[in-house]
């Protein structure tokens, strides 16, 4: 496995694989890796000649400084996992590297209401960031398949959207979410819970699989209210927000009637640990 820091350096070494005819599969991440990455990696190489998988701690997409300070971050034992693996390539820049200028706070594309709801009413300017970021890594890499989660729907949505937008070459390929054995959503964000808080945490899944249970046979508005309800039960447990929505605009939907396309997100603290999941309804 090739490790790079430097953005030159990562450049020199694809356009050599590119020259070969090699195709490049894509996987950015944060660090603090776990199944649901590898699940991410393992597509990428059964799909791909070349895996890149990037290790960056984007400051610009958070909007809370003790959120972008608690992040977990261990590079060593990252690179350690991507090597078993079977990664070919790593980029893990410092933030100079990345914003030689200082830190970007704004960028072209405006997402509209898909920027602005959930997670980005609660995460002012988050997917800005990650737009900011997302592009910058696919100019760099420029791989021709880069892997997402369905984990962060609405991020992946973004994706989408600024790679459709920017008719970026590239394919966007979105992957299940990968959960622990009771349910919980893979996270890296989990490794903050306390014990005593990681017990708690399965009751997300647990709602959201009753939500798609009863799709259709609640209406919208009981069965968002019983899993708000359902869910805050539990102490320490804060709904952020509960949304069943449309599973492109996410815009909220009301009655049944565009139930192929619907989608239940939410977020919820745990104590001090933000933890989002969805599901998809009907599918
Ligand atoms: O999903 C993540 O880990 C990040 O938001 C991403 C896509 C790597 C951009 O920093």
């Amino acid at each position: 496995m090739k490790q790079f820091s430097l953005i030159k350096d990562l450049r020199k070494e694809l356009s050599k694989e590119r020259k070969k005819g090699k195709t490049i599969g894509f996987v950015p991440t944060m660090g603090a890796l776990h199944e649901g990455h590898l699940s991410l990696l393992n597509r990428s190489k059964a799909e791909n000649d070349i895996t890149v998988c990037s290790i960056f701690v984007n400051p610009v997409q958070f909007n809370n400084k003790n959120d972008l300070e608690l992040y977990p971050r261990n590079l060593a034992q990252d690179l350690k996992i991507l090597e078993k693996t079977g990664c070919d390539l790593t980029f893990a820049p410092e933030v100079i590297e990345m914003y030689p200028e200082g830190l970007p706070d704004h960028f072209t594309i405006d997402f509209g209401y898909l920027e602005r709801t959930l997670e980005g009413k609660f995460r002012q300017g988050h997917f800005k960031g990650v737009a900011i970021v997302v592009k910058k890594l696919l100019d760099i890499v420029e791989p021709h398949k880069a892997y997402f989660g369905k984990k962060d729907y609405q991020q992946l949505l973004i994706i989408r959207q600024l790679a459709a937008r920017l008719q970026l070459p590239v394919e966007i390929i979105a992957c299940e979410t990968m959960r622990e054995p009771d349910g919980l959503a893979m996270s890296s964000r989990n490794l903050r819970l306390t014990i005593g808080e990681r017990k708690i945490a399965p009751v997300i899944y647990e709602v959201l699989s009753y939500v798609k249970d009863n799709s259709g046979i609640m209406s919208v508005k009981k069965l968002k209210n019983w899993a708000i309800k359902k869910i805050q039960k539990n102490p320490g447990l804060i709904v952020e927000y509960f949304e069943i929505a449309d599973n492109e605009t996410l815009l909220p939907i009301v009655k049944w009637d565009q139930k192929e396309k619907a989608i239940a997100c939410t977020s919820i603290y745990l104590g001090d640990v933000r933890l989002i999941d969805n599901i998809e309804l009907f599918s």
